[in-house]
Parts: structure tokens; C-alpha cells; sequence
């Protein structure tokens, strides 16, 4: 197999982006973007189609699994993990133009910073400050929840979002829709009024970010259930069954 990839590139945060074309060849049928990428960078004298040497190119990744979400990047128009989108997908055309997430600052080349999904985070309090001990239950919900890779995917396709913004997205909602299942209303009561602040309330409920999502999270189902405890039952608690809906 033989593609041609369309590489938007960037020195640095500072420097204009620029696109270098590479031919990349392999007999490796499941070859992935994250294979070509290694490959490239780890070849001596790799160059483009036009001759010129080819630097290595800086990318993050991890796990090469599915797992850890380092390797997000727009791949073929859609944000994807570098180490799930095979090259065949893109064979008939015969190139794949590779971009880094747009939503947020490029570091260099097709890596970006993605701090605003972790300072989002913490901002809500889904990271424990304090001693961590096993949750008192687990269930489908807080399963499903703690499937997440942080990797911004819905965040690219997400047009309320912009990094640093009021609106946190669901790299942050779903992780926090875990401890908004577990703890009870009491214990929940901050983050809960984070959630209504930083996720409900800027949300459109579009749900383009379930399309998108490399982990097949059910964003659907999480988004619900959080809405439920975390908005529906306070205004039950504060309006009454009668004026459930009414918007204060
Ligand atoms: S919800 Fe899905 S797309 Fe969004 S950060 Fe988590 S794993 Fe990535
Ligand atoms: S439902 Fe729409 S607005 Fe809400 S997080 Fe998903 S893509 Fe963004
Ligand atoms: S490198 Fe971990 S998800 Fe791709």
C-alpha cells in the first residue's frame, strides 16, 4: 500500500503552519496513521515529495492501544486517534491529510495543549485532592463514565467549546457524570453546582460529540443521567413536581 500523507506542520506555537507531503509505503495491511508516523520518524534520510529532508515529526502518543488518547489529531476532516485510523480507510483517495486538534494551542507540529481539559478538571474537583480509597459501588454508569481518554475528540467537533472558555465539554462532563453517579446529593452538592454552571448550561445538546467519540461512550446516557441528579432534582427540590421545566 502506497498514500500519500498531507502533513500540517508547525516549528513551534510561534511559527507558521506549513504542509509537507510525504509517500509513505508499507506491506502492513492494518498499518495505522500512528505506524506511518512512527516509521517516518524513526527513517534516516526520509524525504518529501519534493526531495526536501523531512525532520522528525512531533506527535504525542503512549499506549498505541486505544487507551490513553494522546495520539488525537485530525485525520481525513474528523478528530481521531492517530493509532485507530488505518491507512487502507484512506487508500482509494490515495492521500490523508493529517492536522493537529484545532481547539486548542499547537505545541509543535501535531502536537497540541491540551491543559484546558485538565485544568477543567480540576476546576470541578474531579481530581482528588485528598486520599483516594475504592468507590463504595460501581455501576454501568460509572463504568461507562471512567472509559474516558481525555482526548478532546468532542471537543473538536463541538461548537460551543473553546479552550479556556466558560464551557468545560464533555472531555470534562464525562469523567465528572462518574462521581455525580456516585456520591450522594449531599456530598455531590459543588460539583453538581459545577456542572449546571460550567456543563448544562452552555451545552446544545447537539450530541455531535457522541458521533465522534473513539471510545464509543454512550454521551447520551451520561449526559441524562447528570442532568438528572445534578439539575433536574434540584429544581424538583426547589420549585416543586408542579413547576418541574420552569427555567430560573
Ligand atoms: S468523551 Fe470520548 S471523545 Fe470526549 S474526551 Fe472522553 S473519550 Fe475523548
Ligand atoms: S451536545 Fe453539542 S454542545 Fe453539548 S457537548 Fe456535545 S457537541 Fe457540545
Ligand atoms: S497512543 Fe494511546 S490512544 Fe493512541
Amino acid at each position: 500500500m502506497k498514500l500519500r500523507l498531507d502533513i500540517l506542520r508547525r516549528k513551534n506555537a510561534d511559527s507558521e503552519p506549513y504542509l509537507q507531503s510525504i509517500m509513505f509505503e508499507t506491506d502492513n495491511e492494518n498499518a495505522t496513521v500512528a505506524f506511518a508516523l512512527t516509521n517516518i520518524c524513526s527513517g534516516e534520510n526520509v524525504t518529501d515529495v519534493e526531495g526536501k529532508p523531512v525532520s522528525p515529526i512531533v506527535w504525542e502518543h503512549s499506549c498505541l492501544q486505544k487507551k490513553c488518547g494522546a495520539c488525537a489529531m485530525v485525520i481525513g476532516s474528523r478528530p481521531r486517534l492517530a493509532c485507530d485510523a488505518r491507512l487502507a480507510e484512506f487508500a482509494a483517495e490515495g492521500f490523508v491529510r493529517i492536522e493537529p486538534l484545532k481547539k486548542f494551542p499547537v505545541v509543535a507540529d501535531l502536537m497540541v495543549d491540551r491543559s484546558a481539559v485538565f485544568d477543567a478538571l480540576k476546576t470541578l474537583g474531579v481530581w482528588a485532592n485528598g486520599e483516594v480509597g475504592a468507590p463504595d459501588r460501581t455501576d454501568e454508569t460509572a463504568y461507562e463514565a471512567s472509559r474516558c481518554l481525555q482526548c478532546g475528540c468532542c471537543l473538536e467537533v463541538c461548537p460551543n467549546f473553546y479552550a479556556g472558555g466558560d464551557f468545560f465539554g464533555m472531555a470534562a462532563a464525562v469523567p465528572a457524570s462518574r462521581l455525580i453517579d456516585q456520591l450522594d446529593p449531599e456530598q455531590r452538592k459543588e460539583l453538581s453546582a459545577g456542572y449546571r454552571k460550567k456543563v448544562y448550561n452552555g451545552c446544545g445538546k447537539s450530541l455531535a460529540c457522541r458521533d465522534i467519540c473513539p471510545a464509543h461512550i454512550d454521551i447520551e446516557k451520561l449526559m441524562s443521567a447528570s442532568n438528572s441528579a445534578a439539575v433536574w432534582s434540584r429544581l424538583h427540590a426547589l420549585f416543586g413536581r408542579k413547576n418541574r421545566g420552569v427555567k430560573k
